[in-house]
């Protein structure tokens, strides 16, 4: 049978992560909450403290390069992983990486991701205003200013980025298959799209497999379903796949938002209380501690019949932000 994922060996690509990611099991928690759970660790590997967002790089800064770029633009909040993440990925492959940054200026040395960032040498630019349309104008505005530039949108959620879930996909299954287990769902947190719109097209090129649930932690978009479906299509034309795919097939979940973007739920830090304790793996309070929050509520609801795949998607240095300690453990 012809290899569904063939196409993506055609896309330029650079190698930035160290794959596959383990699959491991994750057998305190499953007993601690009844269901099997199985944990893809994208928090571990070398590059630059990892996440899910280097899976996108591998495939935005490919065609950067394949394009003669010799600057990459983005935005993020202060505490972005993908900011972060481009940072690391433009020092290595010797690219200069402008960081559009909502808000401004934090006071005091730089901490979590602001210190990484600085150390990959990346230059800041504070937009003054955390509006993500603002922001995304001064991105395209660094972009025309500078020679040569490539830019990456929120979350580095273009199609192309989004090639790199598609091909994560297709690493899940050969994992799953190697460990005969054949899970549902996978679940995962969700923000600019990228990670569950590649996660839908791998599920539609395989013709099968666990259906991907995202849960959203910031609606930064305001119809993230349609945003999702739209960019699974164009990733899956630029493999020349024949996939059409609608806001219907997103599993979007917004149980776990909060009161939105950045900020931290009782859920949230009861997730990453019960991860750490129980596995001793770290989850970050803005997004990946929501994605395991929606699991443990599914669970508890007797919702999740059979194994499960938990995506850990990163973001554990925004744990060593200013403050953000004691905002999680008040008192300690
Ligand atoms: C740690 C972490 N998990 C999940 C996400 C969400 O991924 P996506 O933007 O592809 O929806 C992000 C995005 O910044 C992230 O940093």
């Amino acid at each position: 049978m012809p290899d569904p994922f063939a196409a993506l060996r055609d896309r330029p690509r650079v190698a930035l992560a160290t794959l596959p990611t383990p699959l491991e099991r994750a057998p305190r928690l499953s007993a601690e909450l009844g269901v099997e759970i199985w944990l893809k660790r994208d928090d571990v590997g070398s590059l630059g403290l990892m996440g899910n967002k280097v899976r996108k790089l591998e495939f935005t800064l490919g065609e950067a390069l394949a394009r003669g770029a010799v600057t990459v633009v983005t935005l993020g909040a202060p505490q972005s992983n993908h900011a972060r993440a481009t940072a690391c990925a433009a020092a290595k492959v010797g690219l200069h990486a402008v960081l559009v940054m909502g808000g401004e200026q934090p006071a005091g040395p730089p901490t979590g991701n602001l210190l990484l960032d600085a150390l990959f040498g990346a230059e800041l630019l504070y937009a003054g205003t955390d509006d993500w349309a603002q922001l995304a104008a001064t991105v395209e505005a660094a972009t025309e200013d500078r020679v040569n530039a490539y830019p990456l949108p929120a979350g580095g959620s273009s199609p192309v980025g989004a090639l790199g879930f598609a091909a994560a996909y297709a690493e899940l299954l050969g994992q799953l298959s190697s460990e005969d287990v054949r899970p549902q769902r996978v679940y995962h947190a969700s923000t600019s799209g990228g990670t569950h719109a590649g996660l839908m097209l791998g599920h539609a090129l395989a013709g099968g497999g666990p259906a991907a649930f995202g849960f959203d932690v910031g609606r930064i978009v305001p119809d993230g379903p349609a945003l999702t479906a739209w960019l699974a299509n164009e990733a899956g034309a630029l493999l020349g796949a024949d996939v059409t795919l609608t806001e219907h097939d997103a599993h979007l979940d917004l149980s776990q938002l909060g009161d939105g973007y950045g900020a931290f739920t009782d859920a949230g830090i009861e997730a990453i209380d019960l991860l750490a304790r129980t596995e001793g793996v770290a989850l970050d309070p803005v997004y990946s501690a929501k994605g395991m929050a929606g699991l443990i509520a599914d669970a508890r609801a007797g919702h999740i019949d059979g194994p499960v795949v938990f995506w850990h998607t990163g973001g554990g240095p925004s744990l060593f932000a200013a403050g953000w300690g004691e905002r999680l453990l008040p008192g300690a």
